[in-house]
């Protein structure tokens, strides 16, 4: 039974979609089955960003009127295996024909198959929102370090807490530029989750390759040294109990170089306690969140991390696939 999980945000062009596939494929290259979902109805760009749009057969919403057996609507990525799907939103449907109910139905079906399920959430608070949450398990608000963002993002938070999901909402920062924060002209990363409140999940570097690699219908996630997919691939170890240290925020340029990883190792941050670290599942222990350590996974800047990734995740796979549950409730569960 897969963990599903909703991307959202309040304001619309933060990168809920860029997050949705770019965190779907570093999960699949960590040996996830994903399945990614389009809920928002009317725009249906996550095919685009995929490249998956002359594929595109059946619809959620050709799903939820009983035209098509969810697995008839399922698009595979055929760069990822068997481990990243897609089920399509329709671009010219009436959104109401999406309820509660029956996105959670799907959802429901889909958790049967995969280990992930990502909801790519429309922007706002009404209808579609609520209908995204309500076949979740957990959310992953996605902010940019802009205040307009940010504010939104904040209401958000209120109304996810008052769902009581059970995995509490984890935070990405998407969009950081480094100069414009290093000289105060966005809030920090330490500002932002001390506003939201909620622990943070990662960070995502402004990179002009997302929305190149994006127009291409490709991912910035298959360009292993570049900086955005750097943050992707970290949020998705993070996500499956990995220890990885923040990214540097202390140089001008977003270039990951070996300078960078190897002062990642030091740099975390000083009030987030739950998700930069995050510690392997033992049996009886019951801290709620890694509070405790950050071991730093790439203290060597050799190291490449996708290497590390793959095998961190296949090791925890093997040994701990029936207290999954529980493993998720303290990395994700709420305090
Ligand atoms: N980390 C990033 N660096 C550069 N551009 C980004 C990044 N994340 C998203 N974008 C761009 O921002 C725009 C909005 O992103 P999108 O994912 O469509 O937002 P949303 O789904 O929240 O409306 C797109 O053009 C996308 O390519
Ligand atoms: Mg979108």
């Amino acid at each position: 039974m897969g963990t599903a999980l909703v991307i959202t945000s309040g304001k619309g062009g933060v990168g809920k979609t860029t997050t949705t596939a770019n965190l779907g494929a570093a999960l699949a290259l960590l040996n996830k089955k994903v399945c990614l979902v389009d809920l928002d109805l009317g725009l249906r760009n996550l095919d685009a960003v995929l490249g998956l749009q002359n594929r595109i057969l059946y619809t959620i919403v050709d799903v939820i009127q009983g035209r098509a057996e969810v697995k008839q609507a399922l698009i595979k990525d055929p760069d990822f295996k068997d481990l990243l799907y897609l089920l399509p939103a329709a671009q010219n449907a009436d959104k109401n024909v999406l309820t509660a109910q029956s996105v959670k139905s799907v959802v429901e079906e889909l958790k049967q198959d995969f280990d992930f399920v990502l909801l790519d959430c429309p922007a706002g608070i009404e209808t579609g929102f609520e209908n995204a949450v309500a076949g979740a398990d957990g959310a992953i608000l996605v902010t940019n370090p802009e205040n307009s963002a940010v504010s939104d993002a904040d209401r958000i938070v209120g109304l996810l807490e008052a769902k009581h999901l059970e995995f509490g909402p984890r935070l990405i920062i998407n969009r950081i530029r480094k100069n414009l924060m290093n000289r105060g002209e966005t809030m920090s990363v330490e500002e932002i989750t001390d506003h939201l409140a909620i622990p943070l999940l990662g960070i995502v570097f402004d990179d002009d390759q997302v929305i190149v690699t994006s127009n291409r219908g490709e991912l910035v996630t298959m360009q292993p040294d570049n900086p955005a997919a750097q943050g992707y691939r970290n949020i998705a170890r993070r996500m499956l109990g990995d220890t990885v240290p923040l990214m540097s925020l202390t140089d001008a340029p977003n270039q990951v170089t070996e300078k960078d990883q190897s002062v990642s190792d030091t740099t975390t941050l000083k009030n987030d306690k739950s998700s930069e670290a995050s510690t392997v599942d033992e049996p009886g222990k019951t801290n709620d969140s890694a509070e405790e350590t950050v071991e730093p996974a790439e203290k060597n800047g050799s190291v490449d991390t996708n290497e590390v990734a793959v095998s961190n995740a296949v090791k925890t796979d093997e040994e701990d696939p029936p207290k999954k549950r529980g493993f998720w409730s303290r990395l994700f569960g709420r305090k």
